[in-house]
């Protein structure tokens, strides 16, 4: 097969359409255009951040903006009438280790629109558990037929801890519509669109930090020990999730490739441009500006994670995955780590790309690259999971 053949077959394997692939992809290293990556800890006035104090109160806000209005688009806040329903309750779940739970989260009073939550609690804990909490891509049905190699629900309840997921699409679904369905139907109702109104990422980043708040509510699990978790384009979506709101401890970022962790001004894999021209839903229209012009962009996708500075991050790759560039995603983990250490943390603990099935645990940022394709395996959980004892046990 010719190069041409083999990116359209590519293309075809991971369900897109072939025109939109016929593009020449980079994954040479070496044609990697030469660029400057802009320091986080830089405000716009070009002074330095030296303090916790500057960081919080002058640079941090100033980049949430920027990543807000020209990257992610602006979320609303929490609906007046959102309420909750249990929907079923099985105390003798997965054997008799779990409880297994469905919650209606409705957004609205009238009922139009909700998603519904899936949770599985471990039994006989001696008080509320710590969770991890994500979307799904295949529907709550999902996690337990064709994606249940995703969920390990069995083994991550036999740690201790709970899970909890929902499917993207009761959020937001999929696909280009001109934000007229999900959630975008129902709150931007009667309301023109802005170049920075929220695209979808943001809708379910938004879903995640509306469960968040059913969890809160919920006697079963510990609100201040939610680990938020994304693979893929839900890892991009976990980070924004970990950015913009701060009750969840802990990020985690499986695969999250381009517009996640990885450095877009490599553009190795995927770039801006491909990601806008195919997935025009996923960010604000303001971001269009920045395909083929990365170096434009006000910051890199390193400060994506020390948004979520001082709480811990962690980051992961696969060695086929080179759609997502997994040495991107590493250089995000790496330069978003002078942020922690202005905290006094610890920020990554390696300096250059660890070997497969090497993780980097001991830094407040994580990371690993694990061999294989773009995937969330049981590999990657235990390495969450061991991340996550060090701060929620
Ligand atoms: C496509 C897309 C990626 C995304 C991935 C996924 O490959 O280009 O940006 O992460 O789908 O969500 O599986």
């Amino acid at each position: 097969m010719n190069k041409i053949a083999t990116l359209i077959m590519a293309g075809i394997l991971m369900g897109m359409a072939p025109s939109v692939w016929a593009q020449e992809v980079n994954y040479d290293e070496a044609r990697i255009p030469e660029y400057v990556l802009p320091d986080p800890m830089l405000m716009q006035s070009g002074k330095a951040v030296k303090s916790v104090k500057q960081w919080e109160k002058r640079r941090r806000p100033e980049l949430m903006k920027l990543f807000e209005t020209e990257m992610f688009g602006k979320m609303p806040g929490r609906p007046d009438y959102m309420h909750y329903e249990l929907l079923s309750e099985d105390p003798a779940a997965l054997n008799g280790k779990a409880t297994r739970k469905e919650i209606a989260v409705y957004f609205d009073s009238a009922r139009t629109l909700s998603m519904t939550l899936l949770m599985y609690v471990p039994n006989g804990a001696d008080g509320p558990v710590p969770a991890f909490l994500g979307a799904n891509f295949k529907g709550n049905a999902g996690t337990l037929g064709e994606n249940a190699r995703r969920w390990p629900f069995e083994y991550i309840v036999s740690k201790g801890y709970a899970v909890v997921t929902f499917a993207r699409e009761d959020v937001d679904p999929d696909h280009h519509d001109g934000f007229k369905n999900g959630i975008h139907g129902l709150m931007d109702a009667g309301k023109e669109r802005q170049a920075d109104s929220w695209g979808t990422i943001s809708a379910w980043s938004w879903g995640l930090s509306r469960a968040l708040d059913y969890l809160e509510t919920d006697d079963d699990i510990d609100g201040r020990r939610v680990a938020v978790i994304g693979h893929s384009r839900l890892g991009k979506t976990a980070l924004w999730a970990g950015a913009t709101d701060e009750r969840f401890a802990l990020v985690i970022s499986n695969d999250s490739g381009c517009g996640g962790a990885a450095l877009s001004r490599r553009r190795i894999g995927e770039t801006l441009q491909a990601i806008n021209r195919n997935f025009p839903h996923w960010f604000c229209d303001n971001y269009n500006k920045y395909s083929n012009n990365e170096e434009a962009l006000f910051v890199d996708q390193q400060g994506l994670i020390a948004l979520i500075a001082p709480r811990p991050v962690y980051v992961a790759s696969a060695t086929e995955d080179t759609w997502a560039d997994p040495e991107g995603e590493f250089l995000s983990a790496l330069y978003a780590s002078p942020v922690y250490e202005l905290y006094g943390k610890k920020g990554l603990a390696v300096s250059s790309m660890p070997k497969p099935e090497q993780p980097s645990l001991d830094g407040d940022v994580g990371y690993h690259i694990r061999t294989g394709k773009h995937d969330i395996t049981l590999y990657d959980w235990q390495q969450y999971i061991k991340f996550a004892d060090k701060y929620f046990k």
